[in-house]
């Protein structure tokens, strides 16, 4: 291809990793072609030694195939939501990035003999962004998202599931992925009820021994909303805790904000911020959805504040319930 057009080419695919360092190869090639040695190895130096980041494993295809017999209790899901999505405190931002920088740099780190931080534990009261935001890292990080269904793990506990346990141990140690263990609570739960149960136990005390020993090549992520409840032995596995708590008022604005930013609406849903306190996010998203279905349904451009206080006072009416549900006698 005539230097011109590869030139061209190239300007063209910046911003897109790849397809950038697929023109730059053909032109060293082109170089290569035309005998200028070393110009050649000049360029091709310059392109090894650019920023390296984490190439983005091609749309959820994994290197290594996943161990069949696992998938039973382990879901892949392919990360949609990013950072533009969730609202996270300024502290919980300040970590992340830390976590991404120090993952970018996984190399220089382990050749110093330090190890990188990659066992997380995620926790808060429900609705607060824990497995949203293991969705997001993923996302942001470019690696497949592994959920492993605990409560059907550990229902199944019988015959190979231990085996199954090591299988699944064994890709996230070789394979970059997030392996995400929601409702980790349930382990917790088990370990507790276990009593005379011997296989229950077993498999789960093995759980928490490969936890302790794995280095992922990825990431390892437990979501739970027992806090201090868990026990020791579980906490001290994790190399960060991260706290997802209840949005205070300012945080509530501002997922006011980001949740009616595309909306035409004829009121100020900013001015309702002191309504909803002791309301979790996925509370107040649903409150936001369902003024916006109210208009939607009735056919207008505007989301009016009475769409918005008919879907407050229906959440407080489900709490209400819900409380009810919950109380004793
Ligand atoms: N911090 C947040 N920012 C933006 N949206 C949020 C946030 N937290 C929750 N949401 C909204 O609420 C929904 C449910 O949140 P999520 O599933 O992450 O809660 P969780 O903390 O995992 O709760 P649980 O303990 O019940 O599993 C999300 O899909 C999202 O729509
Ligand atoms: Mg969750």
């Amino acid at each position: 291809m005539a230097r011109g057009e590869l030139m061209k080419k190239l300007l063209a695919s910046y911003g897109r990793d790849e397809e950038f360092r697929a023109v730059a190869e053909q032109i060293i090639d082109e170089e290569e072609r035309k005998n200028n040695r070393v110009l050649a190895k000049s360029l091709r130096r310059t392109l090894e030694s650019g920023p390296s980041r984490p190439s983005r494993p091609k749309a959820l295809a994994p290197l290594i195939p996943f161990p069949e017999a696992a998938g039973e209790f382990v879901e892949l899901i392919e990360p949609t939501r990013t950072k533009q999505n969730i609202i996270l405190s300024s502290e919980n931002v300040r970590v992340f990035i830390g976590l991404l920088k120090e993952f970018r740099r996984t190399e220089e780190i382990q050749r110093r003999g330090l190890a990188v931080r990659s066992k997380l534990l995620f926790c808060g009261p429900p609705g607060c962004g824990k497995t949203l935001c293991a969705e997001v890292f993923a996302h942001e990080l470019g690696l497949p998202l592994y959920v492993v269904k605990l409560d059907r793990l550990i229902s199944s506990y019988l015959g190979e599931t231990a085996a199954n346990v090591r299988k699944i141990f064994e890709f996230a140690r070789k394979q970059a992925c997030v392996l995400f263990f929601d409702e980790f609570d349930a382990l917790a739960r088990a370990r507790d009820d276990s009593g005379e149960h011997n296989e229950l136990r077993r498999v789960v005390n093995s759980l928490l021994i490969f936890i302790d020993r794995i280095t992922p090549k990825g990431f390892l992520i437990a979501a739970t909303n027992l806090d201090r409840a868990l026990d020791p032995a579980v906490w001290r596995r994790f190399d960060e805790v991260i706290w997802f708590d209840q949005p205070d008022r300012r945080m509530i604005e501002r997922f006011l904000r980001m949740k009616f930013r595309n909306v035409a609406v004829a009121f100020d849903p900013i001015g309702h911020a002191h309504e909803l306190g002791g309301y979790s996010y996925a509370e107040i998203d649903r409150i936001s959805v369902q003024a916006v279905k109210s208009a939607v349904i009735d056919r207008r451009k505007e989301v009016t504040e009475s769409d918005f206080l008919a879907a407050l006072a229906d959440e407080r009416r489900r709490r209400h319930g819900s409380a009810r549900l919950t109380q004793p006698g």
